[in-house]
């Protein structure tokens, strides 16, 4: 045995219950805490509350056999794991008040030997902070314990693969924390664990994000360009790739989801003159939701003088990426509110991965793309790729359906 009888996840959302449960099967006893008290009753009567391919079986497997139950308080454990939201303010800075109301609650339980890990997507410092904040209130652990930063990258959809398989990168305030840390991951990961230092792990997970983040934009501002020139950008981006070092990511209406649209920032707010690129990609990826919006009126005005009649849009997707349900910080969703609120004209909305929506009438794809003048594809949805193209109809593709190039 490794000596972690017991550990603490304090976080029980689409990163911590994962991973609790994942530890829970490897032979670790875990308790999850949730503020949340809906989130610990479901979890206690081996259901979950969000969705992720194969969690709930392997919750109900570990709740069952008594290796995870969940509460809404800590309790003394050997291994204390934070994976908290860590959102930007309204002012775009980061935001690690999640982070420290954790961290202060697990404060009371620690004990000399205890390995302290933050998980939750953190500003350069966040660990060294957190250390600080410990070591203030129980100057008796000073060197007494270990604290250590390991970011997640999992892919939502594939969470249990890539938890256990994917690489890790961990830090610790000092090696012997690294050391204590990677051998507490050995115990459930595959993947190889690259030791390093906190902060370097901090920035390790923002740099993969903002890295993404800037090569979109790359695509966005290429799409911005080409429209101007009177170039279809998505043959171009094809033909460019065909350079053996040149690999361009394909444009779309912007960019979403709570990673890569929100981590820039804790880079952007810490570092403003020094992230110039960043800033400037996050400001692209922003902008082209608004440029899509002025060219869907564009096309509505244009067939409304044309035609003397208000035409019926197809607005096709409102999740963050192709073939998901999620619409967290959705730019197709941005999009097709905005557009709601602007115009009179008749507007379907198909959203094929989600059944119903408290805001919006979703309808069949089909039934969207037969009964439209103006079709706007938002998202490349596969399903999207078999519709019948009728070129009678006025299309205005943001995302390479019609070019299939995807
Ligand atoms: N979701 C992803 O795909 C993903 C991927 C990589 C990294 N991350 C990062 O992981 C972290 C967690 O993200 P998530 O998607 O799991 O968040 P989430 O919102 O799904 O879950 C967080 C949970 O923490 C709970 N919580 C908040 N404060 C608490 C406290 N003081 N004590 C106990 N519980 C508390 C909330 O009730 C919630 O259930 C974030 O920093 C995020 O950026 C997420």
């Amino acid at each position: 045995m490794n000596g972690f009888k017991q550990v603490c996840f304090i976080g029980l959302g689409y990163i911590g219950l994962p991973t609790a449960a994942v530890v829970a099967k490897s032979g670790i006893r875990v308790l999850g805490v949730d503020i949340n008290l809906h989130v610990v009753d479901t979890i206690n009567e081996g259901n979950i509350h969000i969705v992720e391919p194969k969690l709930k079986e392997l919750v109900n497997e570990v709740v069952k056999l008594g290796q995870l139950k969940a509460s809404q308080v800590p309790e003394e454990s050997d291994v204390y794991l934070v994976v908290v939201p860590t959102p930007f303010t309204h002012d775009r800075q980061p935001d690690i008040s999640y982070v420290e109301a954790a961290t202060k609650s697990i404060i009371p339980f620690l004990k000399m030997g205890d390995l302290y890990i933050i998980e939750s997507t953190s500003p350069v410092g966040t660990t060294e902070r957190m250390a600080e904040l410990i070591f203030m209130k129980r100057p008796d652990l000073k060197g007494k314990i270990y604290i250590a930063y390991c970011p997640e990258r999992v892919l939502p959809g594939n969470v249990i693969y890539e938890l256990v398989n994917n690489d890790r990168v961990i830090g610790g305030i000092d090696s012997v924390s690294t050391e204590k840390a990677l051998n507490f991951y050995r115990f459930f990961v595959n993947g190889t664990l690259h030791k390093t230092n906190c902060r370097t792990a901090e920035m390790c997970k923002l740099t993969e994000n903002s890295s993404r983040d800037v090569q979109i934009a790359f695509a966005n501002e290429l799409s911005l360009i080409c429209d101007k020139a009177g170039i279809d950008v998505w043959e171009l981006i094809s033909l460019a790739n065909k350079h053996p070092r040149v690999k361009i990511l394909k444009p779309g209406c912007g960019v979403g989801g709570h990673c890569i649209a929100v981590d820039p920032y804790f880079l952007t707010a810490d570092f403003p003159k020094e992230a110039q690129l960043i800033a400037n990609a996050r400001e692209v990826n922003n902008y082209k939701a608004f440029w899509c919006v002025e060219k869907i009126e564009e096309a509505i005005i244009k067939y409304e003088i044309e035609n003397n009649k208000k035409p019926i849009v197809a607005l096709m997707g409102l999740a963050f990426k192709p073939d998901i349900d999620d619409l967290r910080e959705s730019p197709a969703q941005k999009i097709v509110a905005k557009i709601i609120s602007n115009h009179s004209a008749s507007f379907l909305i198909s959203e094929p991965n989600i059944d119903s929506n408290e805001r919006y009438k979703i309808v069949d794809s089909k039934f969207a793309y037969d009964s439209s003048d103006i079709i706007v594809f938002l998202v490349a949805h596969s399903i999207y790729k078999k519709l019948n193209i009728d070129k009678a109809k006025i299309h205005l593709d943001f995302c390479g359906i019609l070019n299939k190039c995807i």
